[in-house]
C-alpha cells in the first residue's frame, strides 16, 4: 500500500514511479530511521495515542525488522517501496497487523528525513573525527621522528629558507586540526531534532518533544517548524567541510608527488601504495596520492550540488530535497575511505632526509640569514637586502655559495660584514635565528609538536552517543 493513494484515481506510470523512488540510496539510514521511529512511539504512548501494547508492539516490530536487515541483505530487496519511511510502514504491518499502521500519527516524512539526515551527519562526524584523529597523529609521529632534520622551504616553488622536516609536515597538523575543529562545530547545529514539526506547521498531536530529542542524544529541539523541515543547511555546512579537508589532502598529496619525482627525491614512495606502469617497466607511480588528489573535485562538486539544489527554494518542504542526500552520502564515502588510506601511506613513506638536509644547504637559502646578520649590524635593512643581492650575484657568476666567499669580496660589496658572518650562515644557525611561536627554530618546533599532540588527543569523541533502543 502506497503511503498516499486515497486521492488518486489513477495508478502511478510505472517509470516515473521507479524513478522518483529514493529507497534504493536512502535505505542506509534505516538504522537511524528506526531509532526517531522508536521515539515516536514512545511519545504516542505517552500522548495517549498508542496503548502499551501497541508500543510494544511496535517496538518489537522495529526491532524485528533491524535485525532482519542485519541478519539478511535481501530483506531491503523491496521494488515497491518509495523510501526508507514507506519501507519501514510496509515492514511494519507486515510483521505486526494493523497496529503497524498507527505509527505514523502525528509525524511526516518531511520531519523524519530532515531527523534521519541529522543523526546521519552526527554519526559520520564522530566516525571522522576518530579518523582524523589517526591521520593526525600519524603525521605527528613523522614529524617526531624526523629529529633536526631540514629541507628547502619554497615560496612561488622557488627555494626560499630552510625550514625542519618536522616544521613543514606540522603545517599539515594544524590545516587537519581545523579541519576537525570545523566538524566539531558543525555538530553542534546539527546535532538539533526536528521531530514535533510535522509536514511543516508543527504536530498536531501533543507530543513531548524534548523527550523524543533526550531519547535520541540531540542536544535541542529545533525551534521552527517550517525551517527544520526544509533546510539542509547542516548538510551543505558538513559537506563544505570536508570539501575543505579534502583540498587539504589534495595539497599534501601534490607535494608528496612533487617531492617524490627525481628532480628533488625527498621521499621514496612505499610500494603498497603505489602502482607500476603496463608499458614502462621503471615505472612507480604515486595512485594513492594522485585519487586522493583528483577526489578533491569530487567532494568539492557534491557540495556545490547541495548549494545549488537548495538554492532558490520556496519554503518549506520540497521534493527537491532529496537530491540532497546522494552528494551527502558521497562526500561522506570518499572521505572515510580516503582518511584510513592517507594514514597508512603516511606511516609508510621513508623520508631521505640526507637528501633534504643537503637541499636545505643550497640556493641561496640563508640569503635573508645574511641579510639579518647586517641589520643586526646596525644597517638599514633596504641596504642590507641590496648588499646581499650583490653578494648573491657574484656567487652566480662563480657557482658558490655565500658562505664560500672571501670576506674581502663580501667587505667590498658591505664594510659590515665581518669574519663571524660565516657561522651564521650555517644551517643551524640560520635554523635558530627564526626563534619566534611559530618558527622553524628547533626549539619552537619542539614545543608546537608537544602542544599539537595535546590538542589532538581532545579529538576523539569521549564516549559514542547513546540512543536509545
Ligand atoms: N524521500 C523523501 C526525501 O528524501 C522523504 C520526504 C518525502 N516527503 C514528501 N512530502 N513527499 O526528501
Amino acid at each position: 500500500m502506497k503511503m498516499w493513494s486515497g486521492r488518486f484515481r489513477q495508478p502511478l506510470d510505472p517509470e516515473f514511479d521507479k524513478w522518483q523512488r529514493s529507497f534504493p540510496y536512502d535505505q542506509r539510514l534505516l538504522p537511524f530511521e528506526l531509532s526517531a521511529s522508536r521515539a515516536h512511539a514512545r511519545a504516542l504512548e505517552h500522548a495517549g495515542v498508542l496503548s502499551a501494547e501497541d508500543l510494544a508492539e511496535i517496538l518489537g516490530g522495529l526491532n524485528q525488522i533491524a535485525s532482519h536487515a542485519e541478519s539478511s541483505p535481501e530483506f531491503l530487496n523491496d521494488p515497491e517501496a518509495e523510501d526508507v519511511h514507506h519501507f519501514v510502514e510496509k515492514k511494519l504491518a507486515a510483521l505486526i497487523g494493523a497496529s503497524g499502521y498507527k505509527l505514523h500519527a502525528g509525524r511526516s516524512r518531511n520531519e523524519q528525513i530532515a531527523t534521519d539526515l541529522r543523526l546521519f551527519v552526527r554519526a559520520t562526524i564522530d566516525e571522522l573525527q576518530e579518523l582524523l584523529a589517526d591521520w593526525i597523529e600519524a603525521i605527528l609521529a613523522r614529524a617526531g621522528s624526523a629529529g633536526s632534520a631540514a629541507m628547502p622551504g619554497f615560496t612561488h616553488l622557488q627555494p626560499a629558507e630552510p625550514v625542519l622536516v618536522a616544521h613543514w609536515l606540522l603545517a599539515y597538523v594544524e590545516m587537519f586540526l581545523r579541519d576537525s575543529d570545523r566538524l566539531a562545530s558543525c555538530r553542534k547545529r546539527v546535532n538539533l531534532c526536528p521531530l514535533g514539526s510535522g509536514a511543516i506547521a508543527g504536530a498536531t498531536l501533543a507530543l513531548d518533544r524534548r523527550a523524543i530529542a533526550a531519547d535520541l542524544s540531540f542536544d535541542d529541539i529545533t525551534a521552527n517548524s517550517m525551517d527544520a523541515t526544509s533546510d539542509r543547511d547542516f548538510a551543505i555546512e558538513f559537506v563544505q567541510s570536508l570539501s575543505l579537508l579534502t583540498l587539504h589532502l589534495s595539497r599534501w598529496a601534490e607535494e608528496m608527488i612533487l617531492f617524490s619525482t627525481p628532480a628533488y627525491d625527498f621521499i621514496a614512495l612505499p610500494e603498497p601504495y603505489s602502482t607500476g606502469s603496463s608499458a614502462m617497466p621503471q615505472k612507480k607511480n604515486p595512485d594513492l596520492l594522485e585519487l586522493v588528489r583528483g577526489k578533491a573535485a569530487r567532494v568539492a562538486g557534491c557540495a556545490t550540488a547541495l548549494e545549488t539544489a537548495v538554492k532558490g527554494l520556496p519554503l518549506a518542504y520540497n521534493k527537491d530535497l532529496q537530491e540532497t542526500q546522494q552528494p551527502l552520502f558521497e562526500a561522506a564515502d570518499t572521505v572515510t575511505a580516503i582518511l584510513p588510506l592517507a594514514t597508512g601511506w603516511m606511516r609508510a613513506v621513508e623520508f631521505n632526509f640526507p637528501k633534504m638536509h643537503e637541499a636545505a644547504q643550497s640556493n641561496f637559502m640563508n640569503a635573508w640569514a645574511a641579510a639579518s646578520y647586517l641589520v643586526e649590524r646596525g644597517v638599514a635593512s633596504r641596504q642590507a637586502h641590496e648588499a646581499v643581492g650583490k653578494a648573491v650575484q657574484i656567487c652566480l657568476e662563480r657557482k658558490c655559495e655565500l658562505q664560500d666567499l672571501a670576506l674581502e669580496d663580501l667587505k667590498a660589496i658591505h664594510p659590515s660584514f665581518d669574519s663571524d658572518l660565516r657561522a651564521r650562515l650555517a644551517l643551524p644557525d640560520v635554523l635558530a635565528i627564526h626563534d619566534v611561536q611559530g618558527g622553524t627554530a628547533p626549539q619552537r618546533v619542539k614545543q608546537a609538536i608537544q602542544s599539537a599532540r595535546k590538542r589532538v588527543n581532545t579529538l576523539r569523541p569521549q564516549e559514542p552517543v547513546a540512543i536509545r533502543r
